[in-house]
């Protein structure tokens, strides 16, 4: 089942990488292209659905028929999503958020000096477990991005942000980021379903109806 369930509802996506900033002209990122989460962006378009992607810093152009919201850092991708969360039926962590963000933000660029130095660093709110600890009922997919044990982290990280469902990827130089082609391993309550090397515009389809399909599920359609 599942044919048409996407039809007329509010999808929420994150894409993209954060920028955290350490003073004016310098942040902390990663190799996130936005590509993943602008491919879920069409494919539930094309589902019939409504969609709200906010998006870090990438270099494509928004999917016909969605709505892009534009943010630079974890904080600012957290405050975006909660302002449009409460309308939302679905919800895709598709983001490679950053996990920590430099303690201070300096208001001038900091000057160099002879010597070594550190950098200290706090950690920034989860937004895709915010979301699931907000709104329970809403169908939440998040990414697993790893370079190890990445089946074990995927199946861990949907019990541990209880989400609805958990896309496992492996990311590196030769994976994933930025690249054309992924392949996903897709963990959710009772069952798992792996989804081959292909371009990232079908894995997105094949996503979206698997969404679908669970959904139809869990509402005994
Ligand atoms: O953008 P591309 O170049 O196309 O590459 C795609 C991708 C590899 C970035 C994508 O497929 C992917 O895996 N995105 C998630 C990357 C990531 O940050 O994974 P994670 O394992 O660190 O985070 C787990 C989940 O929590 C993700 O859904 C993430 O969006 C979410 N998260 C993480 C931290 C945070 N502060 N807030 C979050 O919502």
């Amino acid at each position: 089942g599942g044919d048409g369930v996407l039809a007329g509802r509010h999808v929420v996506i994150t894409a993209g990488p954060t920028r955290e900033a350490l003073d004016p002209v310098r942040f902390i990122t990663n190799h996130s292209s936005g590509r993943m989460g602008y491919a879920l962006a069409g494919a539930c378009v094309d589902a019939g659905a409504s969609v709200t992607l906010v998006s870090g810093p990438t270099a494509l152009d928004v999917p016909a028929g969605v709505e892009r919201v534009d943010v630079q850092s974890a904080a600012d991708m957290h405050a975006a999503v909660m302002a449009v969360i409460d309308s939302a039926d679905i919800f895709i962590g598709a983001a490679a958020v950053a996990d920590y963000r430099p303690a201070t933000t300096a208001a001038d660029k900091i000057k160099k000096s002879d010597g070594d130095t550190s950098l200290a660093l706090t950690r920034t709110r989860d937004i895709i477990a915010d979301v699931a600890a907000a709104h329970p009922y809403l169908f939440t997919l998040g990414f697993a991005a790893e370079t190890t044990d990445m089946q074990a982290s995927a199946r861990s990280k949907r019990e541990r942000k209880k989400l609805s469902m958990v896309a496992g990827n492996v990311v590196g130089p030769e994976h994933a980021f930025g690249r054309d082609d992924n392949a996903l391993f897709v963990v959710w309550d009772g069952g798992e379903r792996e989804l081959a090397k292909a371009s990232k515009h079908e894995l997105a389809d094949q996503l979206v109806a698997l969404i679908a399909e669970r959904m139809a599920a869990e509402v005994g359609l």
